[in-house]
């Protein structure tokens, strides 16, 4: 039996979506699912058309003969397939599925990013366009450029939008992506029908919702299991005190929670700045308290870290106290950003939430967050959806 399970290890994958799906399941890493294996078929079927995909470069040349050229280039591939959106409630397995079919896609120029931060590095650049061409009158043409340039095949994984200049941002930049060829993956909560819903100048965004819908086809995933929670369920989350058994309990929830995922090294940026996510795997994020509470970081930090992963894990939260208020602060703003966003933090501490932070100058504050913490280990809190 060990035998087989290492020689499936091992054994050569062959290329495709469902092949790296079944040999998940051959390795015991996933159990096998009819809604999952539907999904994966469908987007087996879009890796076949995409094999290879490499439309031209989206600028048009210059000149009236290399004008027609491209056009008569980009009329051949006006036909190129519809992306996914592939919706369902959390913990189904779009995140997992997205990822395999973002690993066996055959595509040079291939991108895979969180959609609020695709949304952060689009305004940014929004604006540094504006700054360099300070007579420029419409900024999206270029930035849709540098994006298709970049990427033939984006995958956004957690589709949402909940603000007003995102909304007003979105649809003219997707018109551009969409003209310049790049097929779009999405997974979401929430059906391309239901964004932005009841919120103000949601009439201005029903135009972007049709041209979502005409460009990729909406496969909503209803498993009948919520993996996530069945991972959690069963976990500890707080382990006192910080010793080898901790680290080793740590390994292991980071282990079950990402599904055998190999963890990697990761960043966000946050304001023009990179914060290093030192181990990551499928929606987990491992630091040291050190790391995270023992260097300058500030709110927006915590929030991109909160919106960004739904599960967290740090090692070694000391006793905390006057001497080092500066961490402890820290850590209460970060708690807070965990807390409102609904992350599972799993942790190894130097004692339970309630005795973390002795007496004197912050001990009031910390009651909060020592409430907090308490709550985030129970089952209705570990039940909660994560807010990005
Ligand atoms: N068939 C399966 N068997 C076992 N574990 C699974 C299966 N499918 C998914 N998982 C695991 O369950 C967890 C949740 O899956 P995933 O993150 O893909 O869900 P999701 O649909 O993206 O959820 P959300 O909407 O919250 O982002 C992951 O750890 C994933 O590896
Ligand atoms: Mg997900």
């Amino acid at each position: 039996m060990l035998q087989s399970t290492q020689q499936s290890r091992h054994a050569p994958i062959d290329p495709g979506v469902m092949p790296l799906y079944r040999a998940r399941i051959a390795r015991g890493e996933i159990i096998s699912d009819p809604a999952q294996a539907a999904a994966a078929e469908r987007l087996q079927d879009l890796w076949a058309k995409l094999k290879g995909y490499n439309p031209h470069p989206a600028k048009p040349p210059n000149g009236w003969v290399g004008r027609l050229l491209h056009r008569k280039q980009v009329d051949e591939l006006e036909d190129h397939p519809n992306g996914l959106y592939l919706v369902g409630d959390v913990g189904r397995g779009k995140s997992m599925l997205m990822d395999l079919f973002f690993e066996a896609a055959d595509v040079p120029r291939k991108k895979r990013i969180h959609f609020h931060e695709f949304m952060q590095n689009t305004h940014k650049r929004f604006h540094q366009i504006k700054r360099d061409n300070p007579n420029i009158s419409d900024p999206i043409p270029p930035l849709a450029d540098m994006i298709a340039g970049e990427a033939a095949l984006l995958c956004f994984d957690e589709f949402q939008v909940h603000d007003i200049v995102d909304a007003m941002i979105l649809g003219r930049l997707f018109e551009a992506l969409f003209a310049r060829l790049v097929v779009v993956v999405a997974t979401s909560n929430t059906t391309p029908d239901d964004l932005y819903k009841g919120k103000p100048g949601r009439d201005a965004f029903l135009p972007f919702i049709n041209l979502l819908k005409k460009h990729l086809d909406v496969l909503v995933l209803d498993s009948k299991r919520d993996y996530r929670r069945e991972r959690i369920h069963g976990l500890k989350a707080w382990y006192v005190p910080a010793n080898r058994q901790a680290d080793a309990a740590l390994d292991h929830v980071f282990n079950e929670l990402t599904a055998g995922h190999e963890p990697h090294e990761s960043s966000l940026t946050i304001s023009g700045r990179k914060l290093i996510v030192p181990h990551t795997a499928a929606g987990c994020a491992r630091f040291d308290f050190a790391a995270l509470c023992g260097v300058p970081l500030g709110p927006g930090d915590y929030l991109a870290l909160a919106t960004h992963y739904p599960v967290l894990l740090i090692d070694g939260v000391p006793r905390l106290s006057p001497d080092n208020f500066d961490e402890a602060r820290r850590f209460v703003t970060l708690i807070d950003a965990l807390y409102e966003h609904r992350v599972k933090l799993y942790a190894s501490a130097a004692a339970m939430p309630d005795d973390l932070y002795r007496s004197g100058e912050g001990a009031k504050i910390f009651e909060r967050t020592a409430s907090r913490l308490e709550e985030m280990q129970s089952e209705e809190y570990l039940a909660l959806q994560h807010l990005t």
